[in-house]
């Protein structure tokens, strides 16, 4: 008999572009890490390569080669210390939702082998609600939509809550409200985003944290810097950090959850 899973998987979505997805991906890995986790971290995101941007790489294998023969260990990136690794995925994203089944199956076997050497997968997925990225964010086993005050942003996230709990029946959502340039906007907007919710879908939500609008973070993208290495103690990198410590106690108390789940659900 396998062992039972430990680790929790994660997608980051949103319905709107540039809200700060790729971003939070990154550094709510590194403050995980900072506390002890081990991670890897897939570049879910087919359009644009947008981690490799972030940190200045050029990777030469994805996850596509997994498919080919090699190995888990040939197409990981360490990132920091032990257990932190970036899977790229470049294409390979796509083929694995149209593969036929059982191709679909050796690789998530594949992939299952090496995600389990983790406490945590973290997806960075892509924008809009293409299959792609609905298929991406039905797979593992929680969800983070990432929103911003705007409105725009709202009417968006809420697109891709409906269509993920009325085509895919997922039921469990959380929320950063980031690029907040006050606490009391962030609730405004996580409250418009969950009276929707509730009210057409009969579906609750939670708020799992906000990040402030923060200059720093423009600033550690230019330089190509993960936010909690270039100013570690920017408003942006504590709010990033409270929420990590809460991501860490969920994965403490949903633990039998997570031992009776698989990392990736299949798609059917
Ligand atoms: N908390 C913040 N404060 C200020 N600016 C921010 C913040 N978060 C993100 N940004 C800005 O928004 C830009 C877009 O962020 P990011 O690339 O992470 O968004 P995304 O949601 O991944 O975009 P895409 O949908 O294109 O993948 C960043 O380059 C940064 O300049
Ligand atoms: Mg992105």
């Amino acid at each position: 008999m396998t062992e039972a899973n430990t680790t929790l998987s994660i997608a980051i979505a949103s319905g709107k572009g540039g809200v700060g997805k790729t971003n939070l991906a990154l550094n709510l890995c590194f403050a995980l890490h900072e506390l002890g986790s081990s991670l890897i971290l897939l570049d879910a995101d087919l359009g644009l390569a947008n981690l490799d941007v972030l940190l200045g790489l050029s990777p030469e294998k994805n996850l596509q080669d997994l498919i080919g023969d090699a190995t888990a260990e040939n197409v990981v990136i360490p990132l920091a210390g032990e257990g932190f690794v970036l899977l790229p995925s470049a294409s390979g994203v796509a083929e694995l939702v149209e593969m036929d089944e059982e191709v679909q199956g050796l690789l998530l076997g594949k992939l299952d082998t090496l995600f389990r050497q983790y406490d945590f997968l973290v997806l960075d997925l892509g924008a809009g609600i293409s299959p792609t990225v609905l298929s991406f964010a039905a797979m593992p086993q929680e969800r983070i939509v990432v929103i911003t005050p705007e409105p725009t942003s709202l009417t968006d996230s809420y697109a891709l809550i409906k269509v993920l709990f009325t085509q895919r029946q997922i039921k469990n959502f959380q929320v950063i409200v980031n690029m907040a340039d006050s606490e009391k906007e962030a609730k405004n907007a996580f409250t418009r985003l969950a009276q929707a919710c509730e009210r057409f879908l009969n579906l609750p939500i939670s708020l799992l944290g906000t990040v402030a609008r923060d200059p720093m973070v423009t600033e550690s993208v230019r330089h190509q810097v993960p936010l909690l290495k270039f100013a570690p103690n920017c408003q942006a990198a504590q709010d990033i950090r409270e929420i990590a410590k809460k991501i860490l106690e969920r994965r403490t108390r949903l633990k039998d959850l997570i031992a009776r789940s698989p990392i990736l659900k299949p798609l059917i």
